[in-house]
Formats: structure tokens, C-alpha cells, sequence
């Protein structure tokens, strides 16, 4: 079955997979809607999108996104309200982002209505999709990707922006004990750290897989240079509360401009809670840890929303954070979850 939604052409799958997911046992990112969104640059320009079946894609060996990796993505949310009605969480965010990112990656930028139309296409046809239960929500990943051809190493002819969206729950099974890096670095001035590209993630996983064999879940990422500066935790940016000061590292060239991460700042500002922006040395915060002033870490992204550390490994010593009442993040967690389902007044207009 075909319509027109938006200009955007619908192409209904005949069969639905619904049935068949336990939506009280949602991991993360483990099951696919049954519709997704396709649009092709060809020809110079960026074709217009259309919603079609859940389905592989079938790419030459040649394409440059295996030999270059050339590719970006983003993160986002859906959620359903006790009315159904669906919200996203500052979408012109994420859409400007993967722009960002596009362009330091020399991919071809998406036209803003190819991407928020398309978006709101594919969720009206998926909308049965977006969970309702506490801490679940429609995970949605719009990527863009070299689907041209050629050994040469420079940018693709061909490109294929894809969104497809995934039922899910928490990210993190319980609290995270962190590995801060001494060695290995995931991002350098210059670079593309500040950039959703996919081989970010990937130079991530074998210092991640050491760090996981010694029993922590994240690597906390320092400065390349001096391994001396608290980055970013890779899947979401890192928050220390020292006494009552919520701090954070500013972005740069290395670190993800994390949109869950800017909102946090500025809800905490709007709490009075004192918030400090500024570099963070790893000795800072081993001695809190020591003398007791370390109250709270917490890591801070759309898939992580807001997971608090228990501890952190540093030197071959590990460091616990002993649980506190009222922490913040919890508080801010709720304000956040509140503001983005609709159970709360949105006085900074980030809901849409
Ligand atoms: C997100 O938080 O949405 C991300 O893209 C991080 C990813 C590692 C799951």
C-alpha cells in the first residue's frame, strides 16, 4: 500500500512484527520498528525521502563506506503521553548535528525538511512502536553513509541517509563503574571527536573491552595530550558533583556537544544549583574521592539519559562513591524524563 504523507512517499509493509515483542522486557536497540526512512543523494542532490519496510540494503564491496568509514549518525527519542500524543525532544538539535558532523566528514548536509519530515512521516506510520512503560521510549537513528563506489580515498559520490527506530529500555542494566583512560585516546585537537562519526565509536571498543575484562562498563576518556583533563565517557558526556557544584568539561574540537548535556546545565542552572563549565583535572577529582567531597558522577546522553557512576578505577585503585540521598542526578533525571514525556510544563520549549 502507497499514500503521500508530507511529500513523502509511504510504502506500507504488509505484515507487522509487533506482536511478536515483549514490550515489558525492552533491551536497548535490539528490536526494529517495522518501517524505516530512505533518501538517497545522487545526481549532486539529496533525493526526496521515502518511507518503506523494514529491510537490508545491498551496497557494492567497493562502496567507500567499508574502506573510509565515512559515515555520521545521531541519537534521538520518541515518546507517547497519556493522550498518545507523540514528542520528540529538541529534534533541530539533532538535525542540526548531523549536519555538523556531515560536513567535517565531507558528506553531502541533508535539507532540514528532508529530515524533519521524513522523521515525522516514519513515526506516524510507526507510532504504534513508541513504548509507554517508565523508562522506555522509541530510540530512533538517523545515519548517513558512503553507499559510492571506488578505492580512491575521497569522498563518495553516493550517500544514503537512513532513520530506523528501535523500541527500548534502559541502556545501562544498573549503576556504571568507570575505567578513566591512562593510555588510549579517543579524540584529538583537530580532529573528528566533536563529530558523531561512527569510527569514533569503533577506535573505542578495544581500550572499552580491556577496561570491561577488569570489570568496569565505560572507559571515561582524558585529553590526548596530557591524560591529565576528565573528557567524555564516549556514549555520553560526564558530569561530577564535588560538595554542591555540578561540574562539567566544556566542549572542544575532541568533545561531543551532547544535547542531553547542554539541557542539564541549563535545567540545573534554572534549580539554583551551582554549575561550573570548566576543565577537570582526573587528580581533582581523586582527591574528592579521598576526602570525601565527591558526591555524585554521572554520565549524560540521549541512549545513557542520566546514569549515575558508582565508581571509578584510576592507577590500578578503584574509587567508590558512597550513595548519598536527594542526589541530583536523580532530581535532574526526573525533571528530564518529566519535561520530555509531557508530565511536566516545558518552560524551555525543547519539547516538540
Ligand atoms: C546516544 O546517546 O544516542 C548515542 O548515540 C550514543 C550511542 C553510543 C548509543
Amino acid at each position: 500500500m502507497s499514500a503521500i504523507i508530507n511529500d513523502i512517499e509511504i510504502i506500507k509493509s504488509e505484515t507487522t512484527k509487533i506482536n511478536d515483542v515483549d514490550f515489558d522486557n525492552l533491551k536497548f536497540g535490539h528490536v526494529f520498528s517495522d518501517h524505516m526512512l530512505e533518501c538517497n543523494f545522487k545526481d549532486g542532490k539529496w533525493q526526496a525521502p521515502k518511507v518503506v519496510p523494514y529491510q537490508g540494503i545491498t551496497l557494492d564491496p567497493s562502496a567507500k563506506i567499508f574502506h573510509y568509514g565515512q559515515s555520521v549518525f545521531e541519537g534521538m527519542k520518541a515518546y507517547k503521553d497519556a493522550d498518545n500524543k507523540v514528542w520528540l525532544f529538541r529534534p533541530l538539535d539533532n538535525f542540526k548535528r548531523i549536519n555538523i558532523s556531515s560536513k567535517r566528514l565531507a558528506i553531502p548536509e541533508l535539507p532540514e525538511n528532508y529530515f524533519m519530515d521524513g522523521l515525522k512521516a516514519l513515526l506516524e506510520v510507526d507510532k504504534d512502536w513508541i513504548p509507554t512503560n517508565e523508562g522506555s521510549s522509541l530510540y530512533i537513528r538517523p545515519f548517513v553513509f558512503a553507499s559510492g563506489n571506488g578505492f580512491h580515498a575521497s569522498p563518495a559520490d553516493e550517500y544514503k541517509f537512513i532513520i530506523c527506530t528501535a523500541p527500548s529500555g534502559s541502556y545501562f542494566a544498573g549503576d556504571v563503574k568507570v575505567l578513566i583512560e591512562e593510555k588510549y585516546s579517543r579524540s584529538a585537537n583537530g580532529g573528528v571527536g566533536f563529530a558523531k562519526a561512527g569510527g569514533n565509536y569503533a577506535g573505542q571498543f578495544y581500550p572499552t573491552q580491556l577496561a570491561v575484562e577488569k570489570g568496569y562498563q565505560q572507559v571515561i576518556w582524558t585529553d590526548d595530550n596530557t591524560h591529565e583533563y576528565i573528557e567524555e565517557a564516549g556514549a555520553m558526556n560526564i558530569f561530577v558533583r564535588i560538595n554542591d557544584t555540578l561540574i562539567t568539561g566544556p566542549t572542544s574540537d575532541r568533545i561531543l556537544d551532547g544535547i542531553t548535556r547542554k539541557s542539564i546545565i541549563q535545567l540545573a542552572e534554572s534549580e539554583n544549583i551551582p554549575v561550573e563549565v570548566r576543565k577537570l583535572t582526573v587528580a581533582e577529582v581523586v582527591e574528592a574521592a579521598k576526602d570525601g567531597s565527591l558526591k555524585e558522577m554521572f554520565g549524560a546522553g540521549t541512549a545513557a539519559v542520566i546514569s549515575p557512576i558508582s565508581g571509578f578505577g584510576y592507577k590500578n585503585e578503584d574509587y567508590d562513591i558512597p550513595k548519598i540521598d536527594d542526589t541530583y542526578a536523580s532530581f535532574l533525571k526526573k525533571r528530564i524524563t518529566d519535561i520530555q514525556t509531557n508530565k511536566a510544563e516545558d518552560p524551555f520549549g525543547w519539547r516538540y
